[in-house]
C-alpha cells in the first residue's frame, strides 16, 4: 500500500493553491539545473500536496524554456507519487468550447527543442507510453467534474507544440484531421519524464479559445485567453479540492497499470 502524495503543476493561470494547511515555499534542487520555482508544500484534507507553478510566479519561463527535468526531478525528491497537470489549451473540437475541460489520454509530442529523458549514454531506458495518463487520476477529475457541474470530456488527444507562436491555420486544421481534441505547448516532454520517474500522470485541459480553424469564433489570443484563463483558474482550484478529497489521507493501492516500476523492465543497459 501507498500513500499518495500529490504534485499538481499548475500551467497558465495557476500560479498558487490556495487553502493549503502548513503551507510553505521550498526551494529543491535538482542534479538537472533549477526547476521552474520553488515547491509549494503542505496539506490539504490530510493528503500530502506538493505544487510547482510550470512557468514560475510572475510567468517567467517560455514553454521551451522550461526545464521539464528539473522540475519532475524536483516533484520526485519531494516524494511525490502522483502528478496532475491543469494546463491551458486551446479547442480542436466544436463540442470543446472555451471555458470546458478535457480529461485527455493520449499525447501528440510535436516539441524539438527540449530535454526528453533522464537517460542518456552509459544508461539506456525505454520505457513505454503506450498509455501516458493514469486512468485512476483520470477517474478522480472526471467524477469532481461530473459533481461541481464543469463541462467536460473524458478522454482525447493533446498535441504538444513547441511554440512559443500560436498555429497557422493550415496546421490547425492538418491536427483537427489527426484527430486531435486540443493543443498545448507544454505537457511534453513532462508526461514522458514523469513516466522515467516512476510518477502517474494525467492532466486536465482548459479550454481558452478554438485556436484558428473556427469559421465562426476569433483566432486565438493572448488578450483571449488570459480572459477565459481567469475563470477556469476559479473551477480548476474547486476541482482540485475535490480530487483531493476523493483521495483521502489513507493508503492506496500501487498503480494497477505498473506506472510506478516501469524501470524494472525498461533500462536495456546491464549493470556493471
Ligand atoms: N494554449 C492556449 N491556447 C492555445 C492554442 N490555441 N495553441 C497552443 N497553446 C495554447
Amino acid at each position: 500500500m501507498v500513500k499518495t502524495v500529490l504534485g499538481v503543476i499548475g500551467g497558465s493561470g495557476v500560479y498558487d493553491l490556495p487553502g493549503l494547511e502548513n503551507a510553505r515555499w521550498e526551494k529543491v534542487e535538482s542534479s538537472f539545473g533549477e526547476p521552474s520555482d520553488a515547491l509549494r508544500m503542505g496539506t490539504l484534507g490530510g493528503v500530502d500536496m506538493v505544487f510547482l507553478p510550470r512557468h514560475g510566479r510572475g510567468h517567467r519561463q517560455t514553454p521551451s524554456s522550461i526545464n521539464y527535468r528539473a522540475n519532475i526531478d524536483a516533484l520526485k525528491r519531494a516524494g511525490v507519487t502522483d502528478i496532475l497537470s491543469v494546463s491551458a489549451v486551446g479547442s480542436l473540437r466544436e463540442d470543446l468550447p472555451p471555458g470546458s475541460f478535457a480529461i485527455v489520454d493520449q499525447f501528440i509530442d510535436r516539441t524539438f527543442a527540449r530535454e526528453k529523458s533522464f537517460f542518456g549514454p552509459g544508461c539506456v531506458a525505454h520505457v513505454s507510453m503506450a498509455d501516458p495518463v493514469c486512468p485512476r487520476l483520470g477517474d478522480y477529475a472526471e467524477k469532481a467534474c461530473k459533481e461541481l457541474g464543469i463541462a467536460h470530456k473524458r478522454g482525447g488527444t493533446y498535441i504538444v507544440m513547441e511554440g512559443p507562436q500560436f498555429s497557422s491555420r493550415a496546421e490547425s486544421h492538418l491536427y483537427r484531421s489527426w484527430g486531435c481534441s486540443v493543443i498545448g505547448m507544454t505537457n511534453m516532454p513532462e508526461a514522458k519524464l514523469a513516466r522515467e520517474a516512476e510518477i502517474n500522470y494525467a492532466t486536465v485541459a482548459m479550454v481558452t479559445d478554438y485556436d484558428c480553424w473556427h469559421d465562426d469564433e476569433p483566432d486565438v489570443s493572448v488578450t483571449h485567453v488570459v480572459e477565459v484563463l481567469r475563470q477556469n483558474a476559479e473551477k480548476a482550484q474547486d476541482m482540485l479540492k475535490h480530487i483531493v478529497g476523493q483521495i483521502g489521507p489513507g493508503e492506496r493501492e500501487p498503480c494497477p497499470m505498473g506506472f510506478d516500476k516501469v524501470l524494472d523492465f525498461a533500462i536495456i543497459t546491464p549493470p556493471e
